[in-house]
C-alpha cells in the first residue's frame, strides 16, 4: 500500500544553484519543476495527500530580494498552474499563517483554493508562512475558547490524515518546525539528493523505502 500522505521538506535549491555558479533564485525556479514532477508522481503512485514545505516563518530572515523573488514565484506559479491542477483533479489547500502574507499573495492563494475546490484525485497542501509551533499554540488558544471541540480541529491540517512519510532532501536530517504534531508516527526518509534533482525515480525510491518499514505504533509486530 502506498502511503496515503507524503510530506516533503524541499531543501537544497540554493546549493543546487551555487554549485552551478548561478543565482540562488535559479535553484528555486528549477525547484518548481520538481514540484510539478512530485505532484505527477504522487498521483501516479496512488498517494492521496501531498504536503510541500514552501516557506517557513523563519524564511523571512533571508535576504529581502530572495524573499521577494520567492513570493513572486509563488504568485506566478499559482496563476500559471491552476488550469492544469484543475484538469488533473488536484485540490490545493494552504497551511500556515496567511494573515502574515501580503494582500496580493493572500488573494492568489485564496483564489487557487477556491478554484481547485472540486479536485478529488490529490490534495496538495502548500505550507506557506508555516511554523508548527505557531500552529500548535494557535490551536491551543482556539481550543481553549471552544472546549467542546477537539484539539486537532484547530490545526491548519484539520480533516487531513497525518503524514505517513516525511521526506527531506539535500542531506539535512531535521524537521525544522514542520508538522511536529502530525508527524508523531510518520516514517522519515532522508536523501542527499538536492530538491531540484528530485525526480520521479527518487520519489519511487522513497516510497519503496517506506514500503519496507514495519510500522508498529508502539505495539509489536502482528499484534
Ligand atoms: C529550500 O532550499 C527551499 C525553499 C526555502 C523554497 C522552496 C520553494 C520552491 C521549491 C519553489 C516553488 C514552490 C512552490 C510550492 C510553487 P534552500 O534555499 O534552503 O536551499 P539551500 O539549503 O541549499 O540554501
Amino acid at each position: 500500500m502506498p502511503p496515503m500522505h507524503v510530506a516533503i521538506i524541499m531543501d537544497g535549491n540554493g546549493r543546487w544553484a551555487e554549485g552551478r555558479g548561478k543565482e540562488r533564485f535559479e535553484g528555486h525556479l528549477q525547484g518548481v519543476e520538481s514540484v510539478r514532477t512530485a505532484i505527477k508522481s504522487a498521483q501516479k503512485f496512488g498517494v492521496r495527500y501531498l504536503t510541500l514545505y514552501a516557506f517557513s516563518t523563519e524564511n523571512w530572515g533571508r535576504p529581502a530580494e530572495e524573499v521577494e523573488a520567492l513570493m513572486d514565484l509563488f504568485c506566478t506559479c499559482v496563476v500559471n498552474e491552476t488550469p492544469e491542477l484543475i484538469a488533473e483533479g488536484v485540490r490545493v489547500r494552504i497551511i500556515g499563517d496567511k494573515e502574515g502574507l501580503s494582500t496580493e499573495v493572500r488573494m492568489h492563494l485564496d483564489k487557487i483554493e477556491r478554484d481547485t475546490e472540486g479536485g478529488e484525485t490529490l490534495t496538495l497542501l502548500l505550507a506557506l508562512n508555516y511554523s508548527s509551533r505557531e500552529e500548535i499554540t494557535r490551536a491551543a488558544r482556539l481550543w481553549n475558547a471552544h472546549p467542546d471541540t477537539t484539539f486537532e480541529a484547530h490545526l491548519y491540517t484539520n480533516g487531513i490524515p497525518d503524514p505517513d512519510l516525511v521526506i527531506r532532501t539535500s542531506g539535512e536530517q531535521r524537521l525544522s518546525n514542520f508538522l511536529l504534531w502530525q508527524a508523531a508516527y510518520a516514517e522519515f526518509y532522508f536523501t542527499p539528493v538536492l530538491w531540484p534533482d528530485f525526480g520521479e525515480a527518487e520519489f519511487k525510491t522513497a516510497l519503496d523505502a517506506y514500503a519496507s518499514r514495519d510500522r508498529r505504533y508502539g505495539k509489536i509486530t502482528n499484534q
